[in-house]
């Protein structure tokens, strides 16, 4: 049968993250990625792994490879409820459902709250996988510009007159471009979302991931400060994963909204795909007892902290002064720009002659732009394959240019 002529409409408006495409390039010998957003392997616990795999299997038993409920394992959703209660953010489980990653509850709230031709405002660039699951609903994306303190709130009032349904933000060290939004711009932002009733979307995979400065107040919380009615009245769905922080092969996030969303959220999961892996909920269940997950954390800011800071000094040492790029306070990327003549595409071909990977930023990108733009990735390759990589990205980089000035 020629399946072609079979698939359904919406079949053709699904495309392959040219980030995971390149992940399968990586793999060749000697590549320097700092292609995907992995978190380090060599920082992976991997004796408390099997420790907790083996507790799990002896205190849970049989039950931690039995089905379980859609919302998710009872006590794990009482720690997250625990975790993110503040006095103006009181949660209880109800407000907690357990997906498999954030990436799930990015696509299950898409699914319980838009339309076809509902519009969204996304900061241009943002998260990749985003785009690509809500653009399969059929909205249309409203995009804002944004700075080196984030998103340009500034910009959001005159998109909100057309009466957007939600607003989708990575706050902290967004991917792609690591920057943070500021606090006076997080406050101004949860006053127009009551001004104006829309709901939006905070996606918070690396704020634990900080290496200078203090952490900003979430907006989930700044909103739920507005609110009135004791239970959590919040225009903000909250979404996390411990794919960043533990690591992302269990496939376990979460998300924190209002009862009612979580609901829809629930029927629409237990449509997907049932309920998030069992084991994988207990063996995270395991792994946040007795602070393990805050010591864990620590080791991983201090890694990630010296590997920022040897791209960082690499990209001073080696880049050509043609070239600028964000300087992140966390997280595990950053985003160079180049000379709008110099296709970032063009210059990957180059890099993977040379055996160094990293993602172009046009496809973060809305309406085309982005072209001379990449993220580079810090997390995943050691201090001294980074500063190889840049030396090498350097030299071609220097060479493109001096071929495009001469041609
Ligand atoms: C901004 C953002 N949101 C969500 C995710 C999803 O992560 P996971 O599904 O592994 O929890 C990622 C992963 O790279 C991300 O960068």
């Amino acid at each position: 049968m020629k399946w072609n002529n079979h698939f359904a409409e919406r079949a053709s408006r699904m495309t392959r993250s040219a980030v995971r495409e390149l992940l399968k390039l990586t793999a060749q010998p000697g590549m320097i990625s700092l292609a995907g957003g992995l978190p380090s392997p060599d920082l992976f616990p991997m004796e408390r792994v099997k420790e907790a795999i083996e507790f799990v299997l002896g205190k849970a038993g049989k039950r931690a490879l039995q089905y379980g409920e859609t919302e998710g394992v009872a006590e794990l959703r009482d720690w997250i409820a625990r975790d993110f209660s503040r006095p103006e953010v009181p949660l209880k489980r109800e407000n907690v459902v357990i997906t498999s990653g954030g990436q799930q509850a990015l696509d299950l709230i898409g699914r319980v709250l838009l339309n076809e031709n509902d519009k969204v405002i996304v900061e241009n660039p943002t998260y990749l996988a985003l785009l690509s699951a809500w653009r399969l609903l059929g909205v249309q994306f409203l995009p804002v510009r944004s700075d080196a303190n984030g998103m340009r709130v500034d910009k959001i009032e005159p998109l909100l007159q057309q009466k957007p349904k939600l607003i989708y933000a990575v706050p902290n060290f967004q991917n792609p471009q690591g920057t943070t939004l500021a606090l006076e711009r997080r406050v101004s932002l949860v006053e127009l979302l009551r001004k104006y009733d829309v709901g939006l979307l905070e996606d918070n995979p690396y704020g634990e991931l900080r290496y200078d400065g203090e952490p900003v107040a979430s907006l989930l919380e700044l909103d739920a400060r507005l609110g009135t009615s004791g239970d959590l009245d919040s225009n903000v769905i909250y979404v996390g994963t411990f794919s960043k922080v533990l690591m992302p092969g269990l496939r376990v996030g979460w998300a924190i909204a209002s009862e009612e969303v979580i609901e829809k959220i629930v029927r629409a999961k237990q449509a997907a795909d049932l309920q998030t892996g069992t084991l994988s909920q207990y063996i995270i269940g395991e792994m946040i007892r007795d602070q393990f997950l805050e010591r864990h954390i620590r080791v991983l800011r201090q890694a990630y902290r010296e590997r920022r800071d040897a791209m960082l000094v690499a990209l001073d040492r080696y880049f050509p002064n043609e070239a600028s790029w964000t300087r992140p306070d966390g997280g595990m990327f950053l985003m160079v720009t180049l000379p709008a003549h110099l296709s970032a595409s063009d210059v990957l071909k180059q890099a993977l002659e040379r055996k160094i990977a990293f993602v172009p930023g046009e496809e973060f990108h809305l309406d085309g732009m982005g072209r001379n733009t990449f993220r580079l990735n810090f997390s995943n390759a050691t201090s001294d394959l980074i500063e190889q990589g840049i030396k090498r990205l350097g030299e071609v980089l220097k060479s493109m240019l001096t071929s495009a000035s001469r041609g």
